[in-house]
C-alpha cells in the first residue's frame, strides 16, 4: 500500500515535469541547449544522503516496478534456507553480509571500520595461491581469474549459517610512514598488514596471497556500462608508444555469460565484464546466493558441513528475472557529478597539468550521447610495489589496478557521516595520502603534485573533495 501511494505521487510529479519540458523544448532547440537537457535527467548535482538511491526521471510504469523490485533485492535482508519467505532465502551457507546495501550503503562506498572500531564487513579478504603452471591450472585460468586457496576458497566469509562456521575474523594493522615534501612539509601514510584471526578450518596454504578490498561506490555505473568499447581502447597504450611513462591496458576477462573474453570494467582489478556479471559474482561470493551464472555454493571440498547444509527449495536462489531487476536498479539510478562552475574548471586545469587526468580521464560520451565525467580510463596501470598485492586476476598483475572513478566520493560524508577511506583497501585517510601512494606509472604525476607550491596542493585537494 505504502509503495503504491509513493508511486502515485511520483507519477504526478513526473507528468508535471513532462509538460514543463515539452513546453520549453522549442526554446531549447533554438538555443542549442538540447544536449544539456538530455544529460540532466540522468545526472544530478544534488548532494544529499539519498542522491544515489533515486531513479532517473524517464522510467515507464513497468520500468518503475522493475526498479522497485531490484531495489528490494538490493536492500531487504536475505535469510538462510529453508525459510517461509522463499523469495529471499538461500543466504549462505557462507557469506559476508545479508544485503548488498550493507557493503554499499545507499549505493555509496563502504566504510573501513564499524562504529565500535572493528573492521567493517565492507572490506572483503580475498585469497589465492600462485599457479605452478601445471597444464590443468592453465586450463582453469582461461575461465577463472585465479586459483583459490584450497581450504577457504577465493574469499574469507565472516559469517555462516548455523550449519557452517564462519571462516575467520579479518583485521587490518597499520604502520605509520613519514613522507617529506620538497618544501619540508611532512605527512604520514599508513602501510597495511592484513591479518586473519580465528581461522576456523585449519591453516592456510603456505603460499596464500591475501588481499583486502573495500566496497567501491556504485555511482554512475549505468553510464559507465554505456561507454563504447572504442573509447576505452582509444586510451590504451600497452607498450607506451607515446613514451609518456603511462601504459594503460585493458584487462580482458572471461565472461561466464557470453563465454568469451571481454573488456573487464568492474572491481578494483577490472576482472568483471558487465554489471550483471559483477552482480552475480557479488551474489555468490559475498552472500552465498546462486544464480544461473554461478550455480554452486562456494564451499570447498574440505568444508563438509558447508557442502551438506540444507539447500533452498530452488536450486537457483536468485533467478534471472530477479538478477536482471538488480542490474536494472543499479543502472537506472541518477548519477552524481560535480557542477562545472568556474572553480571546477580551475581545479580541473590543475588536475590535468600534473598528469592526473592521464589515467583519471575526465570525459567520455556514452552510446546514448551523454557526456560524462567519471575520472577513470577503466584501464589497468602498474602502481608500483607499495600498492601491489601480488594477486593476478586474468591479465592484471600483482601491481596493476584499474583506475577508479572519482565521481561521487564527495557524497560519502553525507551518507556515512565521515570521510571516505581511499584506495583498494581503504588505507588512505584523505586525498593527499591517496596521492602519496601513487607510484609506478603514476610516479611522475605524484612527484608533480609534491613539487607544487603548498597553496596549489590545497587547491587540488579542494577540487577532489568536490567530485
Ligand atoms: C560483503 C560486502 C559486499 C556485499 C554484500 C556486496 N558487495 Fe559489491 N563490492 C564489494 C567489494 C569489496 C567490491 C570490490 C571487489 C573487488 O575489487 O574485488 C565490490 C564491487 C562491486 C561492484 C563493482 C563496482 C565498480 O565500480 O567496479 C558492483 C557493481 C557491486 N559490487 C554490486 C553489488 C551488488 C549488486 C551486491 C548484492 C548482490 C553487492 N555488490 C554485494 C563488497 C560487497
Ligand atoms: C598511471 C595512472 C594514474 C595516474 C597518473 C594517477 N592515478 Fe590516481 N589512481 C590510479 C589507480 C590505478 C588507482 C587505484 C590504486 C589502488 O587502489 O591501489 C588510483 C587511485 C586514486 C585515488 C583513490 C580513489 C579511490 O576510490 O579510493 C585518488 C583520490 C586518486 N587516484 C587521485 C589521483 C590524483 C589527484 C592524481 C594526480 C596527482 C592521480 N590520481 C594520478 C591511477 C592513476
Amino acid at each position: 500500500m505504502m509503495l503504491q501511494i509513493q508511486k502515485k505521487q511520483n507519477y504526478n510529479f513526473k507528468s508535471i515535469n513532462k509538460t514543463l519540458i515539452n513546453k520549453s523544448l522549442v526554446a531549447l532547440f533554438a538555443t542549442g541547449l538540447f544536449a544539456v537537457l538530455a544529460n540532466s535527467s540522468e545526472i544530478t548535482h544534488k548532494q544529499d544522503k539519498k542522491t544515489l538511491v533515486k531513479h532517473i526521471d524517464s522510467l515507464s510504469n513497468e520500468e518503475y516496478d522493475k526498479f522497485i523490485l531490484g531495489r528490494s533485492f538490493f536492500k531487504i535482508p536475505w535469510v538462510e534456507a529453508p525459510s517461509a519467505t522463499t523469495a529471499r532465502d538461500g543466504l549462505g551457507p557462507l557469506f559476508n553480509a545479508n544485503t548488498c546495501n550493507s557493503c554499499h550503503p545507499s549505493n555509496g562506498r563502504g566504510n573501513l571500520y564499524n562504529e565500535n572500531g572493528s573492521l567493517s564487513r565492507s572490506v572483503i579478504p580475498k585469497l589465492s595461491i600462485p599457479s605452478k603452471g601445471l597444464k590443468e591450472e592453465l586450463e582453469f585460468l582461461k575461465t577463472n581469474p585465479l586459483i583459490p586457496e584450497p581450504t577457504y576458497g577465493g574469499q574469507i566469509a565472516i559469517n555462516g549459517t548455523p550449519d557452517a562456521r564462519f571462516e575467520a575474523k579479518p583485521e587490518i594493522k597499520f604502520e605509520e610512514l613519514k613522507v617529506k615534501f620538497p618544501d619540508g612539509e611532512v605527512d604520514t601514510i599508513l602501510k597495511p598488514t592484513y591479518v586473519l584471526n580465528d581461522l576456523q578450518y585449519g591453516e592456510l596454504h603456505k603460499d596464500t596471497i591475501i588481499t583486502f578490498r573495500i566496497a567501491p561506490s556504485l555511482n554512475g555505473l549505468g553510464l559507465i556500462e554505456d561507454i563504447p568499447d572504442e573509447q576505452i581502447l582509444a586510451n590504451a597504450d600497452e607498450f607506451d608508444k607515446n613514451k609518456d611513462g603511462i601504459s594503460g591496458r585493458v584487462n580482458y576477462a572471461y565472461s561466464p555469460i557470453t563465454k568469451k573474453k571481454e573488456i573487464g570494467k568492474y572491481s578494483w582489478k577490472a576482472n568483471n565484464t558487465s554489471l550483471i556479471h559483477q552482480t552475480a559474482d557479488a551474489a555468490i561470493n559475498d552472500m552465498g546466493l546462486t544464480t544461473t551464472i554461478f550455480t554452486e555454493d562456494r564451499c570447498t571440498d574440505k568444508q563438509i558441513a558447508c557442502k551438506e547444509a540444507p539447500k533452498a527449495r530452488h536450486k537457483i536462489d536468485l533467478p534471472d528475472s530477479r538478477l536482471q531487476a538488480i542490474d536494472f536498479y543499479i543502472k537506472k539510478r541518477q548519477t552524481y557529478s560535480a557542477k562545472k562552475d568556474d572553480s571546477y574548471k580551475k581545479g580541473l586545469k590543475l588536475f590535468k597539468s600534473i598528469g592526473c587526468a592521464d589515467c583519471h580521464k575526465e570525459s567520455f560520451t556514452t552510446k546514448s550521447g551523454i557526456n560524462i565525467s567519471p575520472f577513470t580510463d577503466l584501464l589497468l596501470h602498474d602502481m608500483g610495489e607499495g600498492l601491489a598485492d601480488g594477486r593476478t586476476e586474468f591479465s592484471a598483475s600483482g601491481s596493476e589496478w584499474r583506475t577508479p572513478t572519482l565521481w561521487g566520493l564527495s557524497l560519502h560524508e553525507k551518507i556515512n557521516g565521515k570521510k571516505p577511506r581511499l584506495l583498494h583497501d581503504g588505507r588512505a585517510r584523505d586525498f593527499q595520502e591517496a596521492i602519496l601512494w601513487h607510484d609506478g606509472e603514476a610516479k611522475a604525476s605524484k612527484e608533480a603534485y609534491t613539487h607544487l607550491p603548498k597553496e596549489k596542493r590545497k587547491k587540488l585537494i579542494q577540487f577532489l573533495e568536490r567530485l
